[in-house]
């Protein structure tokens, strides 16, 4: 499974990028926005970052100005992959891009019905969102499921890149269904390590080691 951080801050980024952890970035207009950074700046920046796919989204509804924007975002960088929205014409500008080599990741996919028209348009990457599914009741994890299942199906190669993830079970939940990549906030990606009994353990060995009075350098 591929981590992406779905943030714009920079330093978070950057942390994360250290830890030789992290295959990419995804932002959207609400993260750009929280950022307080220039967009156009802020993705440059990111994408010196990571070698991995960096999401920027474009904000035109029509597919001319899509394609007019990506056209200005893919200048910013090798990795840049163009978010575009799961609309008639997002997808109309998925087939365009993907036809010319543009990796995109088609965004705010909440049916397993427009996952496969993401994928019919050649996208690199659907994002289901599974958090916002929760959060009216329902169940977010069983759409990445059908995705799965009619992806393998006819063996598209869209990448399932599950987003509004909110903790660690949601990863855990989507590596068990084979999703490609989860993008999450960057305090989800540290709780992935985060274990009271890790801790428990490595205060009982540290307390022993001390009555060693040994040191290994
Ligand atoms: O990438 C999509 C993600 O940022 C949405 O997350 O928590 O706003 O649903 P959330």
């Amino acid at each position: 499974m591929k981590f992406f951080v779905d943030t714009a801050d920079t330093t978070e980024i950057e942390a994360l990028a250290a830890t030789g952890l992290l295959d990419g970035v995804t932002t959207n207009p609400s993260l750009i926005a929280k950022s307080g950074k220039n967009f156009i700046q802020v993705i440059a920046a990111i994408a010196k970052l990571v070698d991995g796919p960096v999401s920027a989204e474009v904000i035109a509804s029509d597919t001319r100005g899509m394609l007019l924007e990506a056209e200005r975002l893919l200048g910013l960088g090798d990795n840049i992959t163009i978010k575009v929205p799961l609309t008639m014409d997002g997808l109309r500008a998925c087939k365009t891009l993907s036809d010319n080599g543009v990796m995109v990741n088609v965004t705010l996919c909440f049916s397993a019905t427009q996952a496969l028209l993401a994928a019919k348009a050649g996208a690199a990457f659907v994002s289901p969102f599974v958090g916002r599914h929760d959060d009216v009741g329902f169940d977010g994890m069983s759409l990445i499921a059908d995705i799965r299942t009619i992806y393998d199906n006819y063996a598209f190669d869209t990448e399932i890149l599950v987003a509004s993830v909110r903790h660690p079970v949601h990863v855990l939940q989507a590596a068990k269904i084979g999703a490609d990549v989860a993008t999450m906030p960057p305090a989800v990606i540290r709780a992935l390590a985060n274990h009271p009994l890790t801790d428990r353990g490595l205060d009982g060995f540290d307390a022993d080691w001390a009555k060693t009075g040994q040191s290994i350098l």
